[in-house]
């Protein structure tokens, strides 16, 4: 992570557009930044931990002025801590070959024992690096073609990753490819040269014809020319996109909000979570660090989640997970509450905290006063570097990407797919789980990403549109939900109240009858969620008696019976109990994304609150 873009120009000086292109991509959050370019024949690189502004103090001195070709990086630290020495590009031992690379390569501990077995020297922590050592040993049986030794190494790589190469051989020639397997990664020619960048929003100020690349394939440019080849090395024609954003729109990647497309990566999200730790072989999953094997994992007696807001509430789902997949008691606190109260010191062994940003300040004073206690700690992060990762004893990154919609969206979702596989890990080591049960719980996670999408799709999305303009005008609402779907009726209450402004609580629905149900009347009603689980029943009795005091009611789920029974319905694809939270939270995003869009509230900032709480 986070943003690539490269360039063969022509004539000219191609650093500023390399700086250019990487400050369109500033929006996606970043912790360092570097280029890479041939000048004089030879490889030069910059880079720093910090912001471009950074990087453009080092390039003023105007040492790599005046070159055509170059690649540049905005990195979001995920393996290893965001140094200048981590940042990218990474070039291999001779210092020809220069990578930048977004994603994951998952076997990136194997390859590089392998090449520090065959002598090779690292000088970073990063997984890219190794990507550069393996095209520059594949190049001499690749006849000095980039792309031919690109395929060959890449066939040894497992991951997700979308890079750009830059090779300068002995004789002076220069050679500039990239490959895609999963990220996003786009070309296009200008009138000075190709383009090549992780995000169309880069290719834009020098053509509007993009061609995106899939899965598999490999483009390599010249200043006249873009070659674009498949998994197998045969050459593939396709129409480049003209794509007519405007700049405003592009910097959110054509949607309206960051919110919206934040939404809208969910399913990316998903996958990206899951990459690499599901052994569906072994039937168990990986998760780094010696805290997740089996012999610590067996020792843990109680948990207790610390986090804040939206990370609380995925906090309630990971307990409904860990305990009806591993049998493990948890208590779930805020992190502001647990920090002031007396507790026991003996009340748990492990205390996991849940947060995006890894910052917030009573999560990780509550966290601190849980080492106290004598607790391990655990971290589940979107953000590698932050403070909760590092004081953490373990920790899993949820590999969400920079979240920048203020109302968390898609690391919620990440948070609870981050749980789910904690959970199964839990259950497999203490033996609740057999590696056949965990087998088929990853199946369902392998159906959860096209789920989403389905969720996404343009129809399903514009009828929740439609919904939320009809209700806008409520004066509120409750939301409804039991078992581990409670938790998604507090975020979606949450969700709503943030963004739109308009009250709303989330209730278990057992509870309704304990004194919400007197708020019901024709202009407050309900949200109800419902699974078809064990308590689908009562749920269906919390719908009639809503409806019978006047309240609209709107159905999210898959129950049949509650579904007809409802004002409104909203179907979610069908998979089973555990992961039914991550299918019913979508509809409720978009919901409240459109009630505060016709509300004309200022979605991604909305008064009031801040995305990152970092003081009391
Ligand atoms: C703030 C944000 C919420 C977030 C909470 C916890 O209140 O507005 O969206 O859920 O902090 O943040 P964290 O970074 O710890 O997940």
């Amino acid at each position: 992570m986070c943003g690539i873009v490269g360039a063969y120009q022509r004539g000219g000086d191609v650093l500023p557009s390399l700086v250019e292109g990487l400050r369109m991509l500033e929006y996606r959050g970043y912790d360092s930044v570097g280029v890479g370019v041939i000048v004089d024949g030879a490889i030069a690189v910059r880079r720093r931990a910090g912001r471009i502004a950074d990087l453009e103090k080092v390039l003023a001195d105007g040492a790599l002025a005046g070159c055509r070709i170059g690649i540049g990086h905005s990195r979001w630290a995920t393996h290893g801590a965001p140094t200048d020495a981590n940042a990218h590009p990474h070039s291999d031992a001779s210092g020809r070959v220069l990578v930048v690379h977004n994603g994951i390569i998952e076997n990136d501990k194997d390859l590089r024992a392998e090449l520090e077995a065959a002598g090779t020297t690292f000088t970073s922590e990063t997984d890219t690096e190794v990507l550069a050592h393996l095209v520059a040993a594949h190049l001499a049986e690749a006849g000095g073609d980039l792309a031919k030794a690109l395929r060959r190494a890449l066939a040894k790589v497992r991951g997700y990753y979308a890079i750009a190469v830059l090779h300068q051989d002995a004789s002076g020639e220069a050679q500039l490819v990239c490959a895609r397997e999963g990220p996003p990664l786009c070309v296009g020619a200008g009138t000075d040269g190709t383009y090549l960048a992780s995000d169309s929003l880069a290719i834009l100020p020098h053509t509007r014809d993009v061609l995106f690349l899939e899965d598999g394939e490999i483009a390599v440019l010249t200043p006249d020319s873009i070659r674009l080849t498949n998994r197998e090395g045969e050459e593939v024609e396709r129409e480049a996109q003209h794509i007519d954003w405007d700049a405003e729109d592009a910097d959110r990647g054509g949607f309206e909000h960051f919110m919206l497309k934040e939404i809208h990566e969910q399913p990316e999200v998903i996958a990206r979570c899951v990459q690499g730790r599901a052994d569906l072989e072994a039937g168990d999953v990986r998760l780094d660090g010696e805290f997740f094997g089996d012999e610590r994992l067996r020792s843990v007696e109680r948990l207790e989640v610390l986090a804040c807001g939206t990370a609380l509430h995925a906090g309630l789902v990971l307990k409904y997970l860990v305990e009806g997949l591993a049998g493990i008691p948890v208590d779930v606190d805020f992190a502001s509450e647990y920090r002031y109260r007396r507790v026991p010191s003996a009340r748990a062994t492990v205390a996991i905290g849940i947060s995006q940003s890894g910052e917030t300040a009573d999560t990780l004073a509550a966290l601190r006063k849980a080492r106290d206690q004598g607790c391990d700690l655990i971290a589940i992060c979107n953000a590698q570097g932050s403070t909760m990762v590092r004081e953490a004893d373990a920790s899993i990154l949820i590999q969400a990407g920079p979240e920048i919609g203020v109302a968390s969206t898609k690391a919620f979702v990440g948070m609870i797919v981050a749980a789910y596989l904690f959970a199964l890990r839990l259950g497999r080591a203490r033996g609740s789980l057999s590696g056949e049960a965990v087998r088929e719980r990853l199946g369902e996670l392998q159906r959860l990403r096209g789920a989403v999408e389905a969720l996404l799709a343009k129809e399903r999305v514009e009828g929740l549109r439609d919904l939320a303009d009809r209700l806008a005008d409520q004066k509120g609402f409750l939301f409804l939900g039991r078992g581990i779907n409670y938790p998604i009726a507090l975020e979606g209450a949450l969700k709503l109240k943030e963004i739109s402004y308009l009250h709303a609580e989330g209730y278990p629905a057992g509870e309704m009858k304990h004194g919400p149900i007197a708020m019901i009347e024709p202009d407050l009603g309900a949200v109800v969620l419902a699974p078809m689980d064990g308590v689908v029943d009562k749920v269906r009795s919390n719908i009639e008696q809503v409806k019978a005091r006047g309240g609209p009611v709107v159905c999210v789920g898959t129950d049949p019976a509650c579904l007809e029974l409802a004002d409104d319905a909203v179907e979610v694809p069908e998979i089973g109990e555990w992961l039914s939270p991550i299918l019913n939270v979508v509809p409720l995003q978009l919901f409240s994304y459109y009630v505060a869009l016709r509300r004309g509230c200022d979605i991604d900032k909305p008064r009031n609150l801040a995305k990152s709480v970092t003081v009391e």
